[in-house]
């Protein structure tokens, strides 16, 4: 008799909550072995326990350098066919009025780890393996006030879409997926600010990015038809125009540990 075939392997980090779970729920549907990723034990557990026997909890920080250490030598032991960089976070306010500290720390997730991960998971990738690195809608657009988060969102868009033109000739898939609004815990348009028509919930996004990996065509897939008219927008108007549009009054400066 032979033995079961084992399933492959994915990797997800911020799943204990919002995009990162719903997606790593879908890939468990899918028949993928999660190991998912998030600093907050309990949730994590909370989340894996979740989705049943033969999935792993890996428990680290990937803005840190041990953190980061950790999860590139679980990408370097174990061939993960998927890798899902979507922990991100980003802090609102007038850039000069926000701390230094906040601006670094949404480099250090969004993409110093996002690149540091990918490196370790591009060098070990066998044809048929994905990368999906999550950006945002806001990399097509600058947007005050959330200044350098729209500018480390842009780096993964354009980071991505360089990678799945080097990684074709291989057959290993890039994405950059393009979420818009999306109502997740620790969003502030979870509250009245936004019309619900506008948000989506991260299931939407988790399906839109399963479908994709299943087609393994585009490098920069946008979350819904809503979302890709915004960015078909931003990209067409010219610049001064996609920013008077997009500022709003400043509110009070919020610190870099908001995923958005
Ligand atoms: N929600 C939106 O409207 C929206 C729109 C466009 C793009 N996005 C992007 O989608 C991604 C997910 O956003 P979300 O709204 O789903 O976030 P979320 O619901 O707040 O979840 C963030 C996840 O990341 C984990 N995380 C945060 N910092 C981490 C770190 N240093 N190391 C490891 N894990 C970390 C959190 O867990 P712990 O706190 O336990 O670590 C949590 O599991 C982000 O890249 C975000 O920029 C979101």
């Amino acid at each position: 008799m032979t033995a079961p075939a084992s399933p492959p392997r994915a990797l997800v980090t911020g799943v204990s909550e919002g995009i990162g779970r719903a997606v790593a729920r879908a890939l468990a549907a899918d028949g993928y072995a999660i190991t998912g990723v998030a600093r907050s034990e309990d949730r994590l557990h909370a989340v894996i326990d979740g989705l049943g026997p033969g999935h792993t909890a890996l428990v680290a920080d990937v803005a840190s350098e041990e953190g980061r250490k950790r999860v590139v030598q679980a990408v370097q032991r174990t061939p993960f066919a998927v890798l899902v960089n979507n922990a991100g976070i980003a802090s609102t306010g007038p850039f000069a009025d926000v701390p230094l500290g906040s601006a670094a720390a949404m480099l250090d997730l969004n993409c110093y780890a996002l690149v540091t991960l990918a490196h370790a998971f591009l060098a070990a990738a066998r044809p048929g393996d994905a990368l999906v690195n999550v950006s945002s809608t806001l990399a097509f657009a600058p947007m005050p006030n959330l200044s350098v988060y729209s500018a480390t969102k842009a780096f993964v868009t354009s980071f991505s879409e360089s990678l799945w033109h080097e990684q074709k000739a291989r057959g290993v898939y890039v994405m950059g997926l393009c979420p818009g609004m999306t109502a997740t815990a620790s969003q502030p348009h979870n509250g009245n600010d936004v019309p619900a028509a506008l948000l989506q919930t991260p299931e939407q996004v988790a399906a839109v990015a399963m479908t994709a990996l299943r087609r393994r065509a585009q490098p920069t897939v946008i979350s819904g038809t809503k979302n890709a008219l915004f960015a078909a927008a931003a990209r067409t108007l010219p610049r001064r125009t996609v920013l008077r549009l997009l500022a709003t009054e400043p509110k009070p400066p919020v610190a870099a540990d908001t995923p958005r």
